[in-house]
């Protein structure tokens, strides 16, 4: 019998999810069915009970609702408590397990599909919101030196670095401050600002030899930082597909006790995606 599973967040008609978990249900032999659901921070409870309801086993919660689905989890793996954020729900008797796979997902992606080596890497993060939340704690555990965390609103930055609990590694600064810090190594952008196509003012002062920079957006949200990367002749520009594939590859080994390959996946994801960007 097939198993119901579905993602949240919206704008959410375009989430690639459902694409991705049917490929991992045809290449693994699993019955499953995976469907994209449009909740905002309002009614998201409503909707992700109505699945309870119908029988959903497991979801995927993505911008803007990861921190208030940790908010609703029942208990959580102890990388989603370190984030303070899930992408990952399990049903777990009347109650929701919360994992977070993002971090996972993002180290994968940047360490064997694109052979960077984190360690020692002055990092700065662009945002403090759920994405970021996912990411930071397994970046520290990468081994980046200092952590840099800059946002919109101040207040959510010191409360992300108050999280992480490092002080000697963690540091929450304003973004006029940017001009000031020096370069990075690996400058990851976490916020949703591109998916309106705003950029905040990047100077080109962080960057150096080896700079990264990463995008947790793929498709056209990613088009600004990293066409903003390119001008600034940062070493790597690196979009948000990979990481969407392998933490997908999480969630479903965290459902159906099995890790997918993903390669292929991801080749076919970003044949389909640079189609699309290109017909824009
Ligand atoms: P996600 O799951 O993608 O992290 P989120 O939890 O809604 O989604 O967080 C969005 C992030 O993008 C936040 O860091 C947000 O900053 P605020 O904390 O100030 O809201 C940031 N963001 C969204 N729109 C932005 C904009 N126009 N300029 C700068 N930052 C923006």
């Amino acid at each position: 019998m097939s198993r119901h599973f579905a993602v949240f967040g919206t704008p959410i008609a375009h989430s690639l999810s459902p694409r991705i978990h049917a490929a991992f249900a045809r290449q693994t032999g699993i019955a499953l069915d995976y469907v994209a659901i449009e909740a905002g921070h309002d009614d998201f409870a409503m909707h992700l009970a109505a699945f309870a309801d119908n029988g959903g086993h497991g979801a995927n919660v993505t911008l803007p609702l990861k921190e208030s689905a940790f908010a609703l989890c029942s208990n959580t793996s102890e990388r989603a408590l370190r984030a303070g954020a899930v992408n990952t729900l399990l049903r777990d008797g009347d109650g929701w397990r919360g994992d977070n796979t993002d971090g996972a997902g993002l180290l994968r992606d940047l360490t064997q599909r694109n052979g960077l080596d984190l360690r020692g890497r002055r990092t700065l993060m662009l945002g403090a919101g759920g994405a970021a939340r996912g990411i930071a704690p397994t970046l520290l555990d990468a081994g980046i030196d200092a952590l840099y965390i800059v946002n919109r609103t101040a207040q959510n930055a010191d409360a992300l670095a108050d999280l992480l609990g490092d002080p000697k590694r963690v540091h929450a600064r304003y973004l006029d401050d940017l001009p000031a810090l020096g370069e990075f190594d690996l400058i990851v952008n976490a916020t949703s600002a591109t998916r309106g196509g705003e950029l905040p003012h990047l100077p080109m002062s962080m960057v150096g030899r080896r700079t990264a920079a990463v995008d947790l957006s793929y498709g056209e949200a990613a088009i600004p930082f990293l066409a903003w990367a390119r001008a600034n002749r940062c070493h790597d520009a690196i979009d948000g597909l990979g990481m969407l594939v392998e933490q997908a590859a999480g969630s479903f080994e965290v459902w159906h006790g099995v890790r997918p390959d993903t390669d292929l996946v991801y080749a076919d994801l970003r044949a389909h995606t640079d189609s699309l960007v290109t017909a824009d």
